[in-house]
Parts: C-alpha cells; sequence; structure tokens
C-alpha cells in the first residue's frame, strides 16, 4: 500500500497470530532485510539523492530485492517457514512501473531476473485513502515520501490497475478502521486464498 498504510503494524499482528499456529515465520521488510539491502535502502531513501533516474531507482530496488532473495527468502521457504514481506515486486509495479512511468513489462521482466522467477503466494494490498495515508506520517519525509502529489496518485492509481490484473494474486484489505478491525480482514483474506489458520 502507500506510506502510511500501517502494512507494517499489521504484518506483526498477523505474524505474531501464525506463529500462535505453530507456524515459523520470518519477517522482513523491502528495500532492506540484509546488510547490503540495508545500505541499498539508505541510498534509495536519502533525500539528497533527489532526481535520481526512474531507471537506477528501479535497479536498486531490484538489486536489495535480489540479495535478500538468494541470501534470506529462498533458504527460508526451503526451511519450510512462512515469509511475510513487507513491500515486494508489487511495490516496484507500482512505484516504479505506474509512479515513474516506466511501464509494468519492463519492471516485471527486471524483477523475473532479479528474483529468479521468485513471485509470491499472495499479495495484500491494505487501501486506505492517500490523506488518511499522509495524516500517518510523522517525521521528516525521506525521499519517496517526498514526492509530490501527482507521483502518489499515479502509484494509487497503479496500485488499483494491479488489483484489476491480478485479481487473485493481489487481493485488496479496506485498512480503515482499527488495527484489529483491518488485521480481522487481513487473516479473513489469508484463509481464503492460504488457509493457514484452519489447519
Ligand atoms: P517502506 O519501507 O514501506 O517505507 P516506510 O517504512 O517509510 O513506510 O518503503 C520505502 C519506500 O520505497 C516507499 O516509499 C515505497 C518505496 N518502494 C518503491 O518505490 N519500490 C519498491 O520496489 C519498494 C519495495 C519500495
Amino acid at each position: 500500500g502507500l506510506d502510511g498504510c500501517g502494512k507494517s503494524t499489521q504484518m506483526e499482528l498477523l505474524a505474531a497470530g501464525l506463529r500462535e499456529r505453530g507456524y515459523v515465520v520470518l519477517v522482513t521488510r523491502e528495500p532492506g532485510g540484509t546488510v547490503l539491502g540495508e545500505a541499498i535502502r539508505d541510498v534509495l531513501l536519502d533525500p539528497r539523492y533527489h532526481g535520481m533516474s526512474a531507471r537506477a531507482e528501479a535497479l536498486l530496488y531490484a538489486a536489495a530485492r535480489a540479495h535478500l532473495v538468494r541470501q534470506v527468502i529462498r533458504p527460508v521457504l526451503e526451511d519450510g517457514q512462512v515469509v511475510l514481506c513487507d513491500r515486494y515486486l508489487d511495490s516496484s509495479l507500482a512505484y516504479q512501473g505506474y509512479g515513474r512511468g516506466l511501464g509494468i513489462e519492463d519492471i516485471i521482466t527486471l524483477n523475473v531476473w532479479a528474483t529468479e522467477c521468485l513471485f509470491p503466494d499472495l499479495t495484500l494490498f491494505l487501501d486506505l485513502d492517500d490523506t488518511l495515508c499522509s495524516e500517518r506520517l510523522t517525521a521528516v519525509p525521506d525521499r519517496l515520501e517526498a514526492e509530490d502529489e501527482d507521483f502518489h496518485r499515479r502509484v494509487a492509481e497503479g496500485y488499483r490497475e494491479l488489483l484489476t490484473l491480478h485479481p487473485h494474486r493481489i487481493r485488496r484489505v479496506d485498512a480503515r478502521g482499527t488495527e484489529a478491525e483491518v488485521q480481522e480482514r487481513v487473516r479473513a483474506v489469508i484463509e481464503e486464498e492460504l488457509e493457514l489458520f484452519s489447519h
């Protein structure tokens, strides 16, 4: 979802719920999740690099993802664990594909290569109105948050288009209301698609 939609909180609550059910859960985030990835994250979010070319930006997100997949996600999946990732390639489709106007075809090709074809079983899109998202953002805005309204509008529209293009792979969750209410919706979708809670 957009910055400030509450995804990190919801992911932690979901991880706790899954662990209670006996799953071994790895929680990670993008960009980041590895020492190299966190270094790339610092570069990506640093406002000093305002005006970074869109292709360089797409490649840096893909570089962080490639390393995270190789070093963390694949080994952990092979070990039978559940992986919850705070953002993944659908963020690149929304932000770089639509937001930066690079188009989704090239971003998909780049990410198929970067991840060696590792796609998520399910992506949740936490849908919260732009203005409510901005209200939740506090500290100093990072490089992406500091982008203008038009950019964020294109990202939001991009997510909507992705939802219609991939209705089963990406599920929308209404992110309005209390943390508990949103978590209930998150679990309902997880249950419907992956049946992790009924086993
Ligand atoms: P995030 O960690 O969600 O930021 P925050 O913790 O501030 O909510 O993501 C950092 C920013 O990077 C966010 O603005 C979205 C952007 N982003 C992309 O543009 N492309 C990507 O592929 C990813 C993973 C994130």
